[in-house]
C-alpha cells in the first residue's frame, strides 16, 4: 500500500490546564466532555477522518487518565454486551478503531508548547506530522480542518498554519499572522494589542508542521517560565518562505477556558 505523505499527529497534553481549576487539579482537560465525547476523542477522531494512524500524545502529570480513555477495556465492553448493550459496546471498542496505534511520550516539566513538540522528535523521525491541540474545539460544516491542512500540505510541502478572522479586540489573545509585502507569511506576533496586530488573522489550534521544525525548535531561546515557544520556531522557518495559512471557516471555541467550554456546550446542544 501507498505510504500516506502524513501519518502522524501530536496531541500536546501536557499543559497545567490553569484556567480551569479546580476542575483540572487531577482529571486532564481535555478529557472535559462536550455534552458526552471528551475533548481529545473529538480530536483524535478528526486526525483518524483524516488517514492519520498513529496519534503520538505528549503528557505530562495527571494525565493516565488519557491514556486509560484510549485503553482498550473488554471487561467493560463484556459487562456492556452480556446487559444486552450492544451499541454502548461498540462504542466503547470504536474509541480506538482497528490500525490506529497510540504512542505516549512524557513531557517531564511544563516548558512550553515547542518543548512538548521536541519531546515527540524520535517517534515522529523525518516526517511531516500534524499536531492538534484538542482544547482548540473546532466545527466545521464541511471538511474537517486536519483534512484540509493536509491536502494544502500535498500541494506545496510547506508548514501549514489554520487560520481564522478575528475582527475585535479579543485578537489580542492569540497569535497573529504577519505577512511580507508580497502576501506571503512572515510570521506570528504573539498576542499583540489590537492597534499592533499585523492583521485579522489568528493561528488556531491545528498545524501541519514539517521534520526541521525539530532543529528550529532547538534554536529558540526559552522565554518567561524557562518555556520554549512553537511560535518561536515556526517564526524562524517564516523568514525562509517556508510557511503558509490556510483558512478555517468554522466555529473555534477555546474550551482551555471556561467561558468557551461552556459556549461549545450551548452550540453543541442546539
Ligand atoms: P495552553 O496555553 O492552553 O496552556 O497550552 P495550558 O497549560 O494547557 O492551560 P492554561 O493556560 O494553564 O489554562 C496550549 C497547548 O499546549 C499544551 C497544552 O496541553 C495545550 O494543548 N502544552 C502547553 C504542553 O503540552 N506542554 C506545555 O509545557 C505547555
Amino acid at each position: 500500500m501507498e505510504k500516506k505523505i502524513i501519518s502522524k499527529a501530536i496531541f500536546p497534553v501536557a499543559g497545567l490546564g490553569t484556567r480551569f481549576l479546580p476542575a483540572t487539579k487531577a482529571m486532564p482537560k481535555e478529557l472535559l466532555p462536550v455534552i458526552d465525547k471528551p475533548l481529545i476523542q473529538y480530536a483524535a477522531e478528526e486526525a483518524i477522518n483524516a488517514g492519520i494512524d498513529t496519534l503520538i500524545f505528549v503528557t505530562g502529570k495527571n494525565k493516565r487518565a488519557i491514556e486509560d480513555h484510549f485503553d482498550a477495556n473488554h471487561e467493560l465492553e463484556q459487562a456492556l454486551i452480556s446487559a444486552g448493550k450492544i451499541k454502548q459496546a461498540e462504542m466503547i471498542k470504536n474509541i480506538l478503531p482497528e490500525g490506529i496505534d497510540c504512542v505516549f511520550v512524557r513531557q517531564p516539566e511544563q516548558l512550553g508548547l515547542g518543548h512538548a513538540i521536541l519531546c515527540a522528535e524520535k517517534i515522529i523521525g523525518d516526517e511531516p506530522f500534524a499536531v492538534l491541540l484538542a482544547d482548540d474545539f473546532l466545527t466545521s460544516g464541511g471538511e474537517q480542518t486536519v483534512s484540509k491542512l493536509i491536502k494544502s500540505f500535498e500541494e506545496s510541502q510547506k508548514i501549514k498554519l489554520s487560520v481564522m478572522e478575528v475582527n475585535g479586540p479579543e485578537i489580542s489573545e492569540y497569535g497573529v499572522v504577519s505577512f511580507d509585502k508580497n502576501g506571503n507569511v512572515a510570521g506570528l506576533v504573539e498576542k499583540p494589542s489590537f492597534r499592533d496586530a499585523p492583521s485579522r488573522l489568528a493561528s488556531i489550534g491545528r498545524y501541519i508542521l514539517t521534520p526541521n521544525i525539530f532543529e528550529s525548535i532547538k534554536n529558540v531561546e526559552s522565554g518567561f517560565n524557562r518555556e520554549i515557544q512553537l511560535a518561536d520556531a515556526i517564526n524562524l522557518l517564516a523568514v525562509k518562505g517556508l510557511v503558509e495559512a490556510v483558512y478555517f471557516e468554522g466555529k473555534r471555541f477555546d474550551c482551555g477556558s471556561v467561558k468557551g467550554f461552556v459556549e461549545a456546550i450551548k452550540f453543541m446542544s442546539k
